[in-house]
């Protein structure tokens, strides 16, 4: 369980805080998506989650962040990295620079933890094969395609068997394919060891897929928090530099055309658009 009471953080040097009293809890098993405009804080919330604020960036915080009821600041981050995987927005700043292949790399956070030899092949080996990584495992992990080094930053991170996953964008640089292959292997990890899954993502139409409950970030502060349905259909979306799905979007334009049915609240996903197109009985009401 994580724990947010009343965080208020501004990064050395800074006036604005870059979080603004922060309160909320998220459950054990979860898949939380956050959003939110450029600099809204959705890195800095993840950061917060991880323990890097406050242990790796100084400034001022205020509140208290608890993971598994112990307050992040009072645990060494050594300790945190074992319950809390950070994948971070930009893979290079993921890896070592020590390594010369992709398994070596997937082996180094566990190198540091000493664990025994063949656990560790076990658990570089799964990790590898989770992210589609087997074939590329003795290749330097600098000569990948943005995307597979995406992946390898979350093996890196998967081998750890932390209970919390914080990924800020870890599909930014794969297509659809790669981004549903990430995402089905996570859905099956959080179900096989009740992982929670905390993922900043702009492609709202995965979140609306994938994702268990939605926080909308603006300056710091979250001022949307709910369902997919609630959040990514809100009215409020667009203004808070958050893209609506496509199917919302499609649905919207038809409403205000009067022709979406008038007791159905606005879809994001396909599958209820469809439906409700469907619904509409008599094409009477559509203008030209
Ligand atoms: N290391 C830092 N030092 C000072 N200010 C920072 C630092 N990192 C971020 N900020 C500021 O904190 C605010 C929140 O930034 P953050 O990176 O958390 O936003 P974000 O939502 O992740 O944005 P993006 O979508 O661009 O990744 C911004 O105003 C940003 O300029
Ligand atoms: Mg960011």
């Amino acid at each position: 369980m994580i724990r947010f009471e009343r965080v208020t953080y501004s990064y050395p040097q800074t006036k604005r805080p870059a979080l603004r009293d922060v309160q909320l809890q998220i459950d054990e098993g979860s898949w939380v998506a956050v959003l939110g405009a450029n600099g809204a804080g959705k890195s800095t919330f993840c950061a917060a989650v991880a323990g890097f604020i406050p242990h790796h960036f100084r400034g001022e915080l205020y509140g208290r962040v608890l993971v598994n009821r112990t307050d992040t600041a009072a645990t060494p981050l050594s300790e945190l990295v074992t319950q809390v995987g950070f994948v971070f927005q930009n893979p290079l700043n993921q890896f070592s620079g020590a390594k010369l292949t992709v398994a070596e790399e997937a082996a180094f956070g566990l190198e540091n933890l000493g664990v025994p030899r063949e656990a560790m092949i076990r658990r570089v080996e799964a990790a590898l094969e989770w992210m589609g990584l087997q074939t590329v495992a003795d290749r330097s992990p600098y000569a990948l395609s943005g995307g597979e080094q995406q992946r390898l930053a979350l093996a890196c991170i998967l081998v750890l068997e932390p209970r919390i996953l914080v990924l800020d964008e870890p599909t930014s640089q794969l297509d659809s394919a790669g981004t549903r292959e990430v995402y089905d292997s996570l859905r099956s990890l959080l179900a096989s060891r009740h992982l929670t899954v905390i993922l900043v993502e702009h492609k709202t139409e995965w979140i609306a897929q994938y994702a268990d409950r939605v926080l909308v970030l603006n300056e710091g502060a979250v001022v949307l928090d709910g369902s997919p349905r609630e959040v990514l259909a809100h009215a409020d979306l667009s203004r808070l530099g958050v893209n609506p799905t496509r199917y919302t979007i499609a649905a919207r334009a038809a409403r205000d055309l009067g022709i979406w049915p008038s007791d159905r609240g606005l879809p994001v996903a396909l599958e209820e658009a469809v439906e409700g197109f469907r619904l509409l009985q008599e094409p009477e009401g559509i203008r030209p």
